[in-house]
């Protein structure tokens, strides 16, 4: 670079990216408290790099433009295509991201060992462990290729000239937050290193089209670390989420440039690493307690694919003081409605109750379709009546306590089938469309009220 540049030192919102010369408690841009962070900038030359740039050369039509693009690597990890949209797109840039510990790197070792089988080298770039931490790792999951690559480097410049001379087929980069341009001033993880990190390795995808897989760590509030622009130049985001205390897994995909975003591939961890669920269902309600007031199960979607998920409530008098009402894996001002319905509605007294509500498995639903497994549930603790075993029930409730229609009805009744399930409970809309043929399979009740629901599982 011929001009010295010149530092000078700027306040950025990690929420959002936003710049200014002086320090806010709230960004003005996003409203979001305590995210902005000290940083030395360089006036970077004119000309130089800014939003991510790629080939240089004039329009073309579309049919000028090569097909290339569109052909997709698998890995064969069947769980992990899957979220991907069917495999890895050639000249993609792919943010994995999840809380520490969870199994990132452990995924993507297990991923490049099949990469590096089907399409030939693969290289695995780590910016936090040594090489002996790594194999230490590839050995126990039974990683061994000689295809895989293994480079502890931190200056991005360096792994993207890497990257132009050998030519890997996959890149994968552990983590973002170790990485660093030698000509940006401020420390690896802050934003601006962050962000044009990512953008010098989104150009060398695209330049060479080779796919990229980058790591990013989230921060307290489950977001990844560094700005919300991270997510805007990727083309594919990927959150890895489950208990740490509990095997499962969930990779769901949460930005989706060239498949579905509501894809979940799920996951047991083990000592020789990830292995894939194929029956998620099956796995969901094993240990399921037997006679026990409090529990329901239901069917959600998630993405094309249906899975069952027991909740759980839990409904006592409240000691002292206000009612505390908690819920896990479902949302929180949702069951404060359901729960202003059973009173209005149905008569339940609720107000004097502590309420938990709780999705067995680490599962998060967010689909109005279990608003009656969970209004039962509640209702089964409260008058500690059982719902029986062989009872699924879903729909979703509308605020005068009507049960009104949920998509993907005739797939969720035909998992409760496979796994078993006798009598379905959904709302009397959906029942009407409800093939003949199911119909003779497994019993199903339609309900166009909660009360109605309610007399159906007794
Ligand atoms: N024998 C074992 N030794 C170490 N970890 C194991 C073993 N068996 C299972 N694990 C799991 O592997 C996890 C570590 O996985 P991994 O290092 O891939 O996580 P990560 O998301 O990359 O973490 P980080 O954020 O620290 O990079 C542990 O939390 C643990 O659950
Ligand atoms: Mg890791
Ligand atoms: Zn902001």
């Amino acid at each position: 670079m011929a001009t010295p540049s010149k530092a000078k030192t700027v306040y950025v919102c990690s929420a959002c990216g936003y710049e200014t010369p002086k320090w806010y408690g709230q960004c003005p841009s996003c409203k979001a408290w305590n995210t902005f962070e000290e940083e030395i900038k360089r006036e970077a030359p004119a000309g130089a790099r800014s939003a991510p740039r790629l080939t240089g050369s004039g329009a073309k039509s579309f049919s000028q433009i090569s097909d290339e693009l569109e052909k997709r690597l698998a890995s064969g990890i069947g769980e992990f295509d899957r979220v991907l949209g069917g495999g890895l797109v050639l000249g993609s840039v792919v943010l994995i991201s999840g809380d520490p510990g969870i199994g990132k790197s452990t995924i993507l070792l297990q991923a490049c060992e099949r990469y590096a089988k089907t399409a030939g080298e693969v290289l695995y770039v780590s910016g936090e462990e040594s090489p002996h931490q790594l194999k230490t790792r590839a050995r126990r999951l039974g990683v061994s290729s000689e295809n895989i690559g293994v480079l502890c480097e931190t200056d991005a410049d360096y792994i993207c000239d890497y990257v132009a001379g050998n030519k890997p087929k996959v890149v994968v980069i552990d983590s973002i937050q170790t990485m660093s341009l030698s000509d940006t001033a401020s420390l690896p993880g802050s934003v601006t290193q962050v962000r044009e990190c990512a953008s010098a390795f989104m150009r060398t995808a695209k330049r060479l089209n080779v796919p990229f897989i980058i790591v990013g760590h989230v921060n307290k509030d489950g977001n990844i670390a560094g700005p919300k622009v991270l997510e805007h130049i990727v083309d594919c985001v990927l959150s890895f989420e489950g208990d740490r205390h509990f095997s499962y897994r969930l990779l769901r995909a949460v930005k989706n440039r060239f498949g579905s975003t509501n894809e979940l591939g799920v996951f047991d961890m083990g000592d020789d690493g990830l292995r894939e669920v194929p029956n998620p269902s099956q796995s969901m309600l094993e240990g399921r307690p037997k006679n026990a007031s409090g529990s329901c199960v239901a069917c959600v979607m998630e993405g094309s694919r249906p899975i069952m998920a027991e909740v759980q409530a839990l409904v006592t008098a409240t000691g002292y003081g206000t009612a505390r009402r908690m819920s896990d894996g479902f949302d929180y001002n949702r069951l404060s409605m359901l729960i202003a319905v059973l009173e209005k509605k149905c008569g339940y007294i609720l107000g004097n109750c502590d309420v938990f509500v709780n999705i067995v498995g680490g599962l998060r639903v967010d689909e109005p379709a279990t608003d009656l497994t969970v209004a039962l549930a509640m209702v089964s603790s409260l008058k500690d009546v059982v719902v029986p075993q062989d009872v699924i029930a879903f729909g979703e409730i509308g605020l005068a306590g009507e049960l009104r229609s949920v998509g993907g009805c005739e797939q969720r009744v035909r998992e409760a089938h496979r796994l078993g399930f006798r009598r379905c409970v959904i709302p009397l809309q959906n029942l009407k469309q409800m093939p003949a043929e199911l119909k003779n399979k497994i019993e199903l009740v339609g309900a166009s009220y909660i009360r109605q629901a309610f007399e159906a599982v007794k």
